[in-house]
Formats: structure tokens, C-alpha cells, sequence
């Protein structure tokens, strides 16, 4: 990611912040809504679920720019997944889900160039997610 796209992020993600209840409620009805089998996977309390979610995002969006303390905490991350049941598909079902919530919740401030900068920090989130739950499965 270019330092103009961590800034972009930063910027477009304090916006959500002030709505994070209601974004993170709207994320799992698009999640739900494009694979309802995902229900199945989460047996805690959804309202907790979306709050360790977003605070989880406000983490990583804060730690872009410092990867060595990023990538361990995203590797950890990946392997708790794979013991929650969660394969590589559906990480692809997580962006798509998350992008629609950015897009429905900033309206006009999701600028082409804002997308671009979430699909690229998405992108390195789940790659180094997906890399660390297999990892986690051969040593298992
Ligand atoms: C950007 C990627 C993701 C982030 C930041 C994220 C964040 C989190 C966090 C912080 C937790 C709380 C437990 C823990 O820390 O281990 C969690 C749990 C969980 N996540 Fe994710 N997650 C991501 C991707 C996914 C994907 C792709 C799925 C697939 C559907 C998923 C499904 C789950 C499930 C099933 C749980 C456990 C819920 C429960 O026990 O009820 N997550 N996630």
C-alpha cells in the first residue's frame, strides 16, 4: 500500500467509527445475506462479535504503516480462524460484505481511489490471514 492509500483508509475508517454499531450490524446482514451457511460459524453474541470485529479493523488500520508489529498480531488472527471453521473461500465473501458496508456507509466519501486503498489493505489482511491458518493446519 502507498502511504497516500494508508491515509486514505485512516481517514475514510474515522468516519465509520462514530457508526460502528449499526456499520458492523449492516456487515453481517450483507455477510449472511451473500452466504447463509456463514450463520452457522458464530455462536457468540453477534452485537460483541461486530464490536471485536471493528476494534480488530481500528487495530490494523492503525498499524499499516508498522508491519513487523501488524504481521504477528494478523497470523495469530489467521490461525484462531481456521479453528472457528473458516476456509480460504470465505475470506472473498468477508471483503465483498465489508466493501458494501463501506460503500452504504460513507456514501460519496467512498471515492474510487478510497476503494482502491480498502481492497489493498483486504487484500494484504487476508492473504497474511489464509497463509497463517494453513500454516497453523500443517503443524497441527
Ligand atoms: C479482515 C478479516 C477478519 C478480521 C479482522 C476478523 C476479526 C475477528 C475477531 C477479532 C474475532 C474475535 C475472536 C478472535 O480474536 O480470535 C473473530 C472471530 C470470528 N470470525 Fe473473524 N475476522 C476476519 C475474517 C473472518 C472471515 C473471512 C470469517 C468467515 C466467515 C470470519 C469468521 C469468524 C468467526 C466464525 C469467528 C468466531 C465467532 C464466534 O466464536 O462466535 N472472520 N474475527
Amino acid at each position: 500500500m502507498t502511504p497516500q492509500q494508508i491515509d486514505l483508509v485512516r481517514s475514510s475508517f474515522a468516519l465509520v467509527q462514530p457508526i460502528a454499531h449499526p456499520a458492523a450490524a449492516l456487515f453481517y446482514n450483507h455477510l449472511f445475506e451473500a452466504d447463509p451457511a456463514l450463520r452457522k460459524l458464530f455462536r457468540g453474541d453477534m452485537a460483541q462479535q461486530g464490536e471485536r470485529l471493528m476494534t480488530m479493523i481500528g487495530a490494523a488500520v492503525g498499524l499499516l504503516d508498522r508491519p513487523a508489529t501488524l504481521m504477528p498480531v494478523l497470523q495469530q488472527l489467521g490461525a484462531r480462524h481456521g479453528g472457528y471453521g473458516v476456509v480460504d473461500a470465505h475470506y472473498a465473501t468477508v471483503g465483498g460484505a465489508l466493501l458494501l458496508t463501506l460503500e452504504q456507509g460513507l456514501g460519496e466519501a467512498f471515492t474510487p481511489e478510497t476503494r482502491a486503498a480498502w481492497t489493498a489493505m483486504y487484500g494484504i489482511v487476508s492473504q497474511t490471514m489464509i497463509a497463517a491458518s494453513k500454516e497453523a493446519a500443517l503443524a497441527a
